[in-house]
């Protein structure tokens, strides 16, 4: 092939692997030590960092490249290692028994922090799930980027202070230390949004849903909760997830 026709190829595949890559920095804004972890989806490459250890009012980046088109973030709590050297977390761990998550996702509760970036049209989009429930309060900040609603969202309530006895995660002092979602505690289909109630038509939101919307508004509190819960931006921003924002 000629040098022109390489040139050619090459944009071509910039151009459909995702234009941006984005820097995501993690800060830990709680009082005690966390254990952030990434998921990439759709099949792609994880990460090269998919979990760590974050002291209180720390920071870590973390560089996407172009391929990764979507994943989360999230953040355990309460963790250790056993005798053997198995690690676990006491909230949304992810069963490596390592720091790394190496591809594996969380055991609900886990307040998420999810990105589609560099979509077709060059859009980024993100959002705060708790769809599966809560662990810790959370926020994603915009650095740079465009757009009405490029901006932060913010779950910054500690859900575990109020949450139903029925839906709640304790430690063994007692402490709430995680609040599932509905679906999560009961997995029935009205409140999975599954079976017959798998569309937007017939899931819809619950008396357990609305607890956590009333608590924090901009988060998804059911799998079809769209009301004021997507976020997107163009430009291809950084992005700043805080955790105990
Ligand atoms: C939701 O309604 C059910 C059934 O009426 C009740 O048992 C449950 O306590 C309620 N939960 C919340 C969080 O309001
Ligand atoms: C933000 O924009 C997206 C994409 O256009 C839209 O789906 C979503 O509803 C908007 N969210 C808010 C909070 O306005």
């Amino acid at each position: 092939m000629n040098i022109c026709s390489f040139f050619f190829g090459l944009t071509l595949v910039i151009l459909f692997s995702g234009i941006h890559s984005a820097t995501l920095t993690v800060k830990n804004n709680c009082p005690y030590t966390i254990w952030p972890a990434t998921q990439t989806g759709g099949g792609a490459a994880q990460l090269s960092n998919t979990g760590f250890e974050l002291v209180s009012q720390n920071s870590a980046t973390l560089d996407t490249p172009a391929s990764w088109s979507s994943g989360k973030l999230w953040a355990r709590t309460q963790c250790s290692s056993d005798s053997s050297g198995r690690f676990t977390c006491a909230t949304a761990d992810c069963g490596s028994g390592q720091v790394e998550c190496n591809g594996a996702g969380e055991v609900p509760p886990a307040s998420l922090a999810e990105f589609t970036l560099g979509s077709a049209d060059g859009t980024d989009t993100y959002d705060i799930s708790l769809v599966n429930g809560f662990n810790l309060p959370v926020s994603i900040t915009p650095q740079g980027g465009s757009g009405q609603n490029c901006t932060t969202t913010n779950c910054g309530v500690d859900i575990n202070a109020e949450c139903p006895s029925d839906l709640a995660i304790k430690d063994s002092n007692g402490g709430i230390i995680g609040c599932k979602s509905a679906c999560a505690a009961f997995n029935e289909p009205k409140y999975c949004c599954t079976g017959t109630y798998n569309s937007p038509d017939t899931c819809k939101a619950t008396n357990y849903s609305m607890f956590f919307k009333n608590k924090c508004p901009q988060a998804y509190s059911f799998a079809y909760d769209d009301h004021s819960s997507t976020f997107s931006c163009t430009g291809g921003p950084n992005y700043l997830i805080t955790f105990c924002p």
